[in-house]
């Protein structure tokens, strides 16, 4: 798929930066040989999920690690390996994958696979896609899966988006329920680790699992991630060093695998828009701005108005004031008058606590709990995970919120300004 010619000459043209840009993609799966590091996780993931390709029930297991480390990839990879060689045992074994950030509640996850299992044997019942309760979807499911497999291995990614966590209690309980014969491993995945204790809260012994955590890619590791990619640039595109200071900036960043080459897809667009006909390390570096922007965007797309100022105060804050990090009353105090600003009813000191809770949990900031002082009692200090710059820019892309002062207009104010002499108003 190397050039594409078509007969219009309009569209006849050919592509001076990418060569093979789907090795790009973030669905892109890479060939087991170009799968970089990650050898004893695959290993592990393999442990807990292996018995079914003996026969035998699997165990299930929580993989836990920050986004970008592989884990959507080497379950698959391993779910995968392990059907094929269950298949050689001649053990019927299906894969299924659901995306909880989009199939996010119960029903719309046993929905899915419901139809996933229908796809992929010759199922006649009709499954209706809407007007039925999840019971009717787990009654396909325990249907299918008795008369056409022996095992199954079922991962659940991002699991911590899920409304409910009934869906592990059903398939851990469905053997001992006799709902089915059919083995069934689950292999949950969540970014985040926090969602560990959630989850013991939540169910019961029966979900008996074990739990692996990914760590973050360093340096090494990242170049040869992408250098195993190297060829989505045509030859020569790339100048020497680039990959070396893509990898250096996403090991200083996140060790995000999916960031980097995210990155160096940007940067090759960046050059193709410019007309420049090599792919600069001034390239890598506008194009991680970018980057770090839609992340931002990504992480508090679904955050409400509130916390989207919340994290705007903490920035100005930031900006303005020189330090790194502040307490919930100093971010309160800004807030109030940004809401103002943007006529927004502001929502209480306690409220706008919860919503810092949030977006540390998403990652966004970070809240350490400081002793003040025999008299002073405990309080929080807030600080953000990544340049204030980016979360200025991200949270004015929300239309509503277009009016807040930018990154210069903040930053033109006197260093030392406190709250008060901030002269908000001023920016509008
Ligand atoms: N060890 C690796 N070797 C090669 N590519 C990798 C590796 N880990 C991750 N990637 C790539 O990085 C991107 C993100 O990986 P993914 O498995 O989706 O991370 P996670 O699920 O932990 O967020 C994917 O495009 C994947 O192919
Ligand atoms: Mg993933």
């Amino acid at each position: 798929m190397a050039e594409q010619t078509s007969g219009d000459p309009l569209f006849r043209s050919h592509d001076p930066i990418f060569n093979r840009k789907e090795l790009l993609h973030v669905g892109h799966v890479p060939d087991e040989d170009r799968i970089v590091g990650r050898d004893d996780e695959i290993q592990s993931v393999a442990a807990e999920v292996g018995a079914i390709t003996r026969g035998d029930p699997p165990n299930n297991v929580m993989i836990y690690g920050k986004t970008g480390t592989g884990k959507s990839l080497i379950s698959r990879h391993v779910a995968t390996r392990a059907q094929d060689a269950a298949r050689s045992n001649e053990i019927d074994c299906a894969v299924l994958y659901v995306d909880c950030s989009e199939a996010n509640t119960e029903t719309r996850a046993t929905r899915q696979l419901a139809l996933n299992l229908k796809e992929q044997t010759g199922y006649q019942q009709n499954i209706p896609l809407r007007g039925v309760g999840t019971m009717e979807y787990y009654q396909h499911i325990w249907e299918i899966l008795e008369d056409c497999f022996d095992a199954v291995i079922v991962i659940l990614d991002e699991i911590d988006k899920l409304d409910n966590s009934n869906i592990l209690m059903q398939l851990s309980r469905a053997r001992e329920a006799q709902k089915t014969d059919t083995y069934i491993g689950v292999i949950g995945i969540s970014n985040k680790v926090q969602y560990r204790e959630t989850l013991d809260e939540r169910i019961d012994s029966s979900f008996g699992h074990r739990e692996l955590f990914f760590h973050p890619y360093d340096a090494s590791q990242l170049r040869e991630i992408m250098r195993n990619r190297e060829d989505a640039f045509q030859p020569g595109v790339l100048e020497g060093g680039t990959i070396e200071l893509c990898a250096a900036l996403a090991a200083k960043k996140h060790g995000d695998a999916r960031k980097a080459i995210e990155i160096l897809k940007e940067a090759g667009e960046l050059a193709r828009r410019t007309g420049s006909e090599t792919v600069s390390e001034a390239h890598i570096k506008q194009a991680q701005e970018v980057a770090e922007i839609n992340r931002i965007e990504e992480l508090t797309s679904g955050a409400t108005v509130h916390a989207k100022l919340a994290l705007y105060a903490l920035a100005s804050r930031i900006i303005t004031g020189g330090r790194e990090t502040y307490k919930t009353r100093e971010i309160y105090e800004r807030y109030v008058g940004i809401c103002e600003l943007v006529a927004n009813d502001p929502i209480t000191e306690n409220g706008l606590y919860r919503q810092l809770k949030e977006q540390a949990f998403l990652g966004v900031i970070e809240s350490e709990k400081t002793g003040g002082g025999r008299s002073q009692g405990s309080y929080l200090l807030h600080r953000l995970v990544t340049d204030p710059k980016h979360i200025v820019k991200a949270v004015r892309r929300d239309s509503s919120l277009e009016e807040l002062p930018t990154y210069d207009q903040l930053h033109e104010t006197s260093p030392s300004a406190t709250n008060r002499e901030l002269d908000l108003d001023s920016f509008s």
